[in-house]
């Protein structure tokens, strides 16, 4: 039997052994935290934000953890068995985290997603091998749920529906996972934890394991301030479906922010922190400076669900390039 090689690397005056896995699934989740350095006018010095840069998940997003607990405790459970196909509707991340871990697993893959989406992840998600049913995008998010309540209708043995806004999987893998990580990277410290909404997961599982460790930090969501809003992955909850798994009572606080400030704060990160994310990173952000602002003291920490290079034919991008009169980007759209 070969022996393991040991990798040694210095991170930060700590000497770490570098990852050393079997399968892609087993890279899901120990993402770093990153301190936002330069956009901090205006923030008391007293006051730090961290965001927790999730598009190091293998699939990209934040996504991976629900999606490989939810296909996991299917299988745990017997209702995902080799024959069926893993159906969700999805605005995408989850769509794409579902085809990574159906390709990994070999199970086959079907995604009921708004038309509107943007078209990278479209292709990642046939690049995947997964098969995309495409819903009316002026229902949004809850069209593609309705679209895919019809198709398992009509032959329901054929699927399993890991069903992310009401599957307690969902919430539960970032109370295993996103929670005790940001604890552990803050050292204790997080006086704040601040998130955009979409299933609602990330903020109700990470929200309740932090309460359990320390009952005063609070937990405050972000979310579109307009039912009609471009932040993909986000949902405004008064004019949607509410997810299953959604508490408002577990809030401390919501948040809306606009479309348009979320983007600004999207070019503000890639221009002053040198990150390139997604809408509901700036988001995340604005929301978590306008927090920050109020404070004399805090340890701050948000949640960047992904990167940006998903978005780059969408308006986010189309928007920036009027608006910096970039005409030499040269890519078609
Ligand atoms: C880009 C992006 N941001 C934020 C979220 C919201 O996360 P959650 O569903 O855990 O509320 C999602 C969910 O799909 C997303 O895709």
């Amino acid at each position: 039997m070969l022996k393991a090689v040991r990798h040694l690397s210095q991170v930060g005056g700590e000497t770490s052994e570098l990852k050393k896995v079997e399968s892609v699934l087993d890279l899901i989740g120990e993402t770093p935290l990153l301190e936002i350095r330069k956009i901090t006018s205006g923030v008391p010095r007293g006051v730090r934000i961290f965001a927790k840069l999730e598009g190091f998940n293998p699939g990209g997003s934040i996504k991976d953890r629900p999606a490989l607990k939810m296909v996991q405790e299917g299988i745990k459970s017997g209702q995902l068995k080799k024959g069926k196909t893993i159906i969700e509707s999805s605005s995408g991340n989850t769509g794409i985290a579902l085809a990574m871990i159906g390709r990994a697993l070999q199970y086959p893959v079907e995604l009921v997603i708004p038309d509107n989406v943007s078209l990278e992840r479209k292709r990642i998600l046939a690049a995947y091998g997964a098969k995309v049913i495409l819903s009316d995008p002026m229902e949004g998010s809850d069209g593609a749920i309705l679209l895919c309540r019809e198709i398992i209708k009509k032959d329901p043995d054929k699927y399993f529906k890991p069903d992310q806004y009401f599957n307690d999987m969902n919430s539960q893998a970032h109370y295993e996972t996103t929670g005790p990580e940001i604890f552990r990277q803050t050292h204790g410290e997080i006086t704040h934890f601040i998130a955009g909404i979409g299933t609602s997961g990330t903020i109700m599982g990470t929200g309740r394991y932090l309460k359990e460790q320390n009952p005063k930090i609070r937990v405050i969501a972000v979310e579109p301030d307009d039912a009609f809003h471009g932040l993909e992955g986000l949902k405004h909850m008064a004019s949607s479906i509410v997810p299953g798994i959604y508490h408002e009572e577990k809030l401390d606080e919501k948040v809306p922010v606009s479309t348009e400030d979320a983007y600004n704060m999207v070019y503000r990160i890639n221009q002053e922190e040198g990150v390139l994310v997604g809408q509901s990173s700036g988001a995340a952000l604005h929301a978590s400076l306008q927090i920050a602002k109020r404070l004399r003291s805090g340890t701050l920490v948000t949640v960047f669900p992904d990167f940006g290079g998903k978005y780059l034919t969408t308006n986010l991008w189309i928007g920036w390039q009027e608006k910096m009169k970039v005409g030499d980007l040269q890519f078609s759209i």
